[in-house]
């Protein structure tokens, strides 16, 4: 991680970033990056990464929808042990394709619709102003990031799958620990402890064995006791729920915090509905920038061919600022209804966006209602350094309450 705050300097980053993004000015704004690439054609080869990377809107949105020809990579990779925890962890459907999908899939996602989620409305809104409480608890200046927007979208996703409030904390650890396992996705390294991740293992398999035998109001009873879904299955899906949901919906919090602010939104009543404005910062700002697939046959994007068996990184972030597809691409207009990328699209699409589409609205709304001013103290503003995500580690802020 950086020392110094000189956004020029180089960063420790991890494996698998591309050299152009290695430093912190490039990490947090790497859209010129993507626009010069993409200046020069729609997909290059990376020798020093041996992957092929994809910039542009149309090839991202095609290579997303052939899923038989751009597959996921499977979590455990070249790692032939079944007992490692990542094989129990593969079980969820984001690391497979095909019937093993698509049939897991359509038994979770009647769980995800906008009509089951409704009930939900009612506990985000306790939750957010909970932790906005706690978060001024000691005075008016705190990080958003830490103390708001990390813990809130955590606390709904955890309530939802039915983990304890008192394991919040050590799942939250286990998230941290995934993250840094799987920093070499964006390569073809395959150098990723799985044994890192055997508590976490064990801890879901112990909670599918006890909900089945004790149901609660929970996800994991539900899928328990009324879909067909394996143990293994409930356990990594759900694993993969808040994985999935909880550190996205911070760094969309986040980012729209900071555009808000940047886009002078912050000083007036936004003329616009905060749902709407959301869907501009999912398009300017994705939380995932980039996902990986492998290629199973030879195909040829754009004009350059490639073999079976390659690595492409599909760069969502750079297709959302297409200027083949959108008008003044690099230009936030909240009013703009983008048909954005940043849930992707295809088989994979993301099963959470109605979930995510209740709860930034309500989560941000709730914070700006209840604040008269919000300072954001941009000097002391860390964005991430991953090459996938954009989004803050901290977003210092000073508010003066309603
Ligand atoms: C702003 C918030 C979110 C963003 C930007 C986002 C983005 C994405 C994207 C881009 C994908 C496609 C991955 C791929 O094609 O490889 C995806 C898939 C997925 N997302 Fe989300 N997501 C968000 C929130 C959530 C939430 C709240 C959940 C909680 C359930 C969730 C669960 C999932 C799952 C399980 C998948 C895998 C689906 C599959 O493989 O079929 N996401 N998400």
């Amino acid at each position: 991680m950086a020392t110094e705050r000189d956004s020029e300097m180089a960063i420790d980053v991890p494996e698998g970033t591309p050299t152009s993004l290695q430093s912190e000015a490039a990490m947090h704004h790497p859209f010129g990056w993507y626009r010069t690439q993409r200046e020069h054609g729609p997909v290059h080869y990376d020798p020093q990464r041996n992957v092929y990377d994809v910039f542009s809107y149309t090839h991202v949105k095609e290579a997303l929808q052939d899923s038989e020809t751009f597959t996921r990579k499977p979590l455990s990779g070249s790692h032939s042990d079944t007992q490692t925890p990542f094989s129990y962890l593969d079980n969820a459907m984001v690391w497979s394709d095909g019937s093993k999908h698509s049939d897991a899939k359509a038994q979770l996602f009647q769980y995800f619709r906008p009509s089951m989620l409704a009930d939900l409305e009612t506990s985000i809104r306790e939750i957010t102003a909970d932790q906005l409480h706690v978060a001024m608890d000691d005075g008016t200046k705190f990080d958003f990031v830490s103390e708001f927007a990390v813990p809130v979208p955590l606390r709904v996703i955890m309530g939802v799958v039915g983990i304890p409030q008192a394991d919040h904390e050590q799942m939250l650890a286990w998230l941290e620990t995934f993250r840094e396992v799987m920093n070499t996705e964006y390569s073809d390294k395959e150098s990723r402890d799985g044994s890192l991740m055997t508590e976490t293992v064990e801890y879901f398999r112990t909670l599918v064995t006890r909900r089945r035998r004790d149901p609660q109001d929970d996800l994991v009873s539900r899928l328990a006791t009324e879909t067909e879904l394996s143990d293994a299955e409930i356990g990594s899906n759900c694993f993969d729920f808040i994985l999935a949901g909880q550190g996205t919906m911070s760094e969309l919090l986040a980012n729209a915090l900071f555009l808000f602010d940047d886009q002078g939104l912050l000083d007036e009543q936004p003329d616009h509905d905060v749902s709407d404005i959301l869907e501009e910062v999912l398009r300017y700002r994705s939380p995932l920038q980039s996902r990986a697939r492998v290629t199973t046959r030879p195909v040829t994007v754009g004009e350059t061919d490639i073999s079976a068996g390659e690595t492409i990184i599909l760069w969502l972030g750079a297709a959302n600022r297409d200027p083949a597809r959108f008008d003044r691409p690099e230009t936030f207009v909240p009013d703009r209804d983008p048909e954005h990328l940043a849930f992707g699209t295809g088989a994979h699409s993301c099963i959470g966006a109605p979930l995510a589409r209740l709860q930034a609205p309500i989560v941000l709304a709730t914070f700006l209602d209840s604040v008269t001013s919000v300072t954001i103290d941009l000097d002391a503003a860390e964005p991430k350094w991953k090459p996938s995500k954009l989004g803050f580690e901290q977003l210092p802020v000073a508010v003066t309450p309603v």
